[in-house]
């Protein structure tokens, strides 16, 4: 059931006039200059089903393909960047690294300290805007992860995280991203998608126009069949050789390409992209 707020007042006070319930659905009254990933309500909502148990558990065997893949060396900072609920970050201190976990929503990070406190984690949360990181040369490591790189609208901006990555990193760390691309993304493209997840249904129905490079989609979600709310989400796309540039713009002197955590070749049958690039 949607949180109404109240264990979150800030929620409330911050973004007072940011949704309403009316006939049992949400409906959000966005600022006409509010993004969608910076509405808590969004993240509330749809947190439940993005975020839920069997995502959260994923994580631990996509923490382990990650250390398969990248040598990281024992007890060494790393920041997750846009950490969520903490998937990553939780089970990564679990191993022993000093962790970081940096997400614009306030929403996201109380889960995410919940979460860490109910299995004795001992991660550091920080409240920031990924555009505005301002760490300098302290990780060895700096994950993004499930693609939550390309969300501005300005490209600069998307390249400036990029830059402040770089900037993060201690001389030969390691930036790890995973992210679907624009020809995996036109590869795997569905109209409308559907995923059931015990009471809860989302369904995903593409606004993409050819030719965008914009990953639009609305969301709705519905509980017992019943719709709780509706969103529309968007993304930039990029293709690999695109972002395998940008890194090295940014500074990074080596980009290696894979098509999962696993290893795979990035090839294609590849549903995302990752890039493991070094400082
Ligand atoms: C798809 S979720 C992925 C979360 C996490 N990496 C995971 O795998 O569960 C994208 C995340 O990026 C965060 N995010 C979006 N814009 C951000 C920004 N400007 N600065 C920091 N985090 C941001 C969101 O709040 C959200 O937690």
């Amino acid at each position: 059931m949607i949180n109404t707020g109240k264990d979150h007042g800030f929620l409330w006070q911050n973004h007072s006039k940011r949704y309403g319930i009316q006939n049992g659905q949400i409906n959000f009254f966005k600022d006409k200059h509010m993004k969608w990933y910076e509405n808590e309500s969004f993240w509330q909502t749809f947190g439940v089903v993005l975020f839920n148990d069997s995502k959260v558990e994923d994580a631990k065997n996509e923490v382990k393909q990650l250390l398969d893949l990248v040598s990281i060396p024992h007890h060494s900072k790393i920041l997750d960047l846009g950490c969520g609920v903490g998937r990553h970050a939780i089970e990564l201190s679990l191993l022993g690294f000093d962790v970081y976990g940096l997400d614009q929503s306030r929403y996201l990070l109380q889960k995410a300290k919940e979460a860490a406190l109910k299995k004795q984690a001992n991660v550091s949360w920080v409240h920031n805007d990924m555009r505005n990181l301002s760490f300098k040369t302290q990780f060895e490591t700096v994950m993004s992860l499930w693609t939550s790189f390309g969300y501005f609208e300005a490209p600069e901006d998307n390249t400036k995280v990029l830059d402040n990555v770089f900037l993060s990193l201690k001389n030969g760390g390691k930036f790890i991203m995973e992210l679907i691309t624009l020809e995996a993304f036109e590869r795997n493209r569905e109209p409308v998608r559907e995923f059931n997840m015990g009471e809860y249904t989302l369904i995903e129905t593409s606004l993409y126009k050819a030719g965008s490079r914009k990953n639009r989609f609305t969301w709705t979600l519905l509980k017992n069949g019943k719709v709780q709310a509706t969103e529309t989400v968007s993304h930039w796309l990029y293709s690999s050789d695109e972002l395998v540039n940008s890194l090295k713009s940014s500074g990074f002197k080596k980009v290696k390409t894979y098509g999962s955590l696993s290893g795979a070749k990035y090839d294609d049958d590849s549903h995302s992209l990752v890039l493991v690039s070094i400082k």
